[in-house]
């Protein structure tokens, strides 16, 4: 979700009244995705190298996504979205902010329509780093070691990897985000700024995808 402070900014507005525009778009994109019949859909919405950020920046991130959570999670309870989280459950991340996670995961446990991950205080290589310590913790010997073993450890094994990864805001590059999970990912990039994301964008961007050949390292039919 890319492109929030510069929107905000061209604006003459507060980085932070960006994020606060990036909720509208989350939600219609999360509603495209239902319409679409898409039933895991990710969105990043904290790295582990977001910390770098001014710290009253960070503060409003832990609080914005706190209420949120609050105020959207019985919408998307009753639309079917199953909530779901990856990242890392460090010191760093406000206690309330993890009971309200918790919370909206135990909600929305049972739905199946959609499920949508968020990453938070997320990173792709501190994941696999966690994946390691547990086989490690494990004493899984190196023989039993394999892309299985890695993949079955990491934050949520039931997720399948990603068909499409769409990055907003021009930037051309993954940063740090499934990096394990979209080794075959068809990548998506558009110029639209987070905040004026919306379901047709999403569209735009599987029709795209639509348009791709997927060969996964052998040769086409
Ligand atoms: C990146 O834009 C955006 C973020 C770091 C946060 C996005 C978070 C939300 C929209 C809230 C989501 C909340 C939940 C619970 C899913 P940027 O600040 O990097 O923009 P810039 O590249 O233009 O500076």
């Amino acid at each position: 979700m890319d492109g929030n402070g510069r929107w905000a900014q061209r604006r003459g507005l507060k980085r932070t009244e960006g994020h606060a525009a990036g909720e509208e778009a989350l939600l219609d994109a999360v509603g495209g995705a239902l319409d679409l019949g898409v039933q895991w859909f990710t969105v990043y919405a904290f790295s582990t190298e977001n910390w770098r950020r001014p710290a009253d920046e960070v503060r409003y991130l832990m609080g914005f996504n706190e209420s949120l959570l609050q105020r959207r999670r019985d919408e998307l309870n009753d639309k079917g979205v199953r909530i779901r989280f990856i990242g890392r459950r460090d010191w760093r991340v406000p206690k309330r902010l993890l009971r309200r996670i918790d919370e909206a995961v135990e909600l929305t446990a049972e739905n199946r329509r959609l499920t949508l991950t968020i990453a938070f205080n997320y990173g792709g290589k501190a994941e696999i780093v966690d994946a390691v310590r547990r086989l490690v913790d494990e004493g899984v010997p190196s023989a039993k070691i394999d892309e299985r073993a890695i993949a079955k450890r990491l934050y949520d094994p039931d997720m399948p990897d990603p068909d499409l990864v769409v990055r907003t805001s021009g930037e051309f590059r993954l940063s740090n985000f499934l990096l394990w999970e979209a080794a075959y990912s068809e990548l998506v990039f558009t110029d639209v700024l987070w905040p004026d994301f919306r379901r047709e964008h999403l569209f735009d961007a599987v029709r795209e995808y639509q348009e791709r050949e997927r060969r996964f390292g052998g040769l086409s039919e």
